[in-house]
């Protein structure tokens, strides 16, 4: 078992990413690279290039409290969620201390009345960060982001995770383990995305930009033992899901592999970095 608070060799960064799961780098983004994904991304908002991102209709929960229609729009690879995932991982591993393989990055746009339902990520996401770009609330306060930390939910259901989290009043929230973020643009929250549930309430608001980053830990057990993981399956950084690439069906496999045996991934996400328990 690790013990977080003898060794005195950690630095706080990443002592609080190994005991918290999770850890808020506010601004890390720079001015000049945020500006740049900011302005590449509101030309992406424009004809002909917003045809490029997919229009989502949400989805509620059946027991949700919020029942408004909602949209998003997403867009995997993009340009410049590529240049977010591939210039920040040197920074990630220095503010926690661990060597990582990228696999991919993702970008949605969260329009008024989005839900983000309680979840976990998928095997390629055991080191995520959520990368806040741009945002339009009604309040001009961040959207907030839900953290439930205090343990490892790796083999938490889907179904499952709304009641234990997102369903519960925000005092209660806070009594039992959850952790309520604020980002503003420039923001990175690190976080174990296998490991931590995380979700958003109803947005109250116009827009909010997001770049999602994954990695996974380089010496870690998930990635030994599934090379293929890196770039998630794809040939590269700038590739799309190819069937017949050979890492394509390994990744697939391996994905539902995690939804029906939860406590595989639990006993390799982070371990040795956090509790398995
Ligand atoms: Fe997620």
């Amino acid at each position: 078992m690790i013990n977080f608070f003898r060794n005195k060799a950690l630095k706080g960064s990443e002592l609080l990413f190994k005991k918290n799961r999770y850890y808020l780098a506010k601004g890390l983004v720079n001015d000049e690279l945020l500006s740049y994904v900011q302005d590449s991304w509101k030309g992406y908002d424009k004809y002909p290039f917003d045809s490029i991102f997919v229009k989502k209709q949400g989805i509620h929960k059946e027991n949700s409290k919020w029942k408004e229609e909602f949209e998003t729009i997403e867009f995997g690879a993009a340009p410049f969620g590529t240049i977010l995932l591939t210039r920040l991982q040197k920074e990630i591993e220095k503010i926690i201390n661990i060597k990582l393989i990228p696999t991919y990055n993702y970008s949605r746009k969260y329009f008024r009345n989005s839900v983000l339902y309680a979840h976990r990520d998928r095997p390629s996401c055991e080191i995520s960060a959520t990368i806040c770009i741009d945002q339009d609330t009604d309040n001009k306060k961040p959207w907030p982001i839900w953290l439930k930390n205090d343990k490892n939910y790796a083999n938490q259901t889907y179904a499952g995770a709304y009641e234990i989290s997102q369903k519960l009043d925000e005092d209660i929230r806070k009594k039992s383990g959850c952790k309520k973020i604020l980002m503003e643009p420039g923001d990175v929250l690190i976080y174990q995305g296998i490991n931590v549930l995380h979700w958003r309430d109803q947005l109250e608001g116009n827009f909010s930009k997001n770049v999602f980053i994954h990695y996974v830990n380089k010496n870690g057990p998930l990635f030994k033992d599934h090379p293929e993981l890196a770039w998630d399956g794809r040939k590269s950084a700038y590739s799309d899901y190819d069937a017949d690439f050979k890492n394509y069906k390994l990744v697939q496999d391996l994905n539902e592999k995690s939804e029906n045996n939860p406590d595989w991934l639990k006993s390799r996400a982070c371990k040795g970095i956090s509790k398995i328990d």
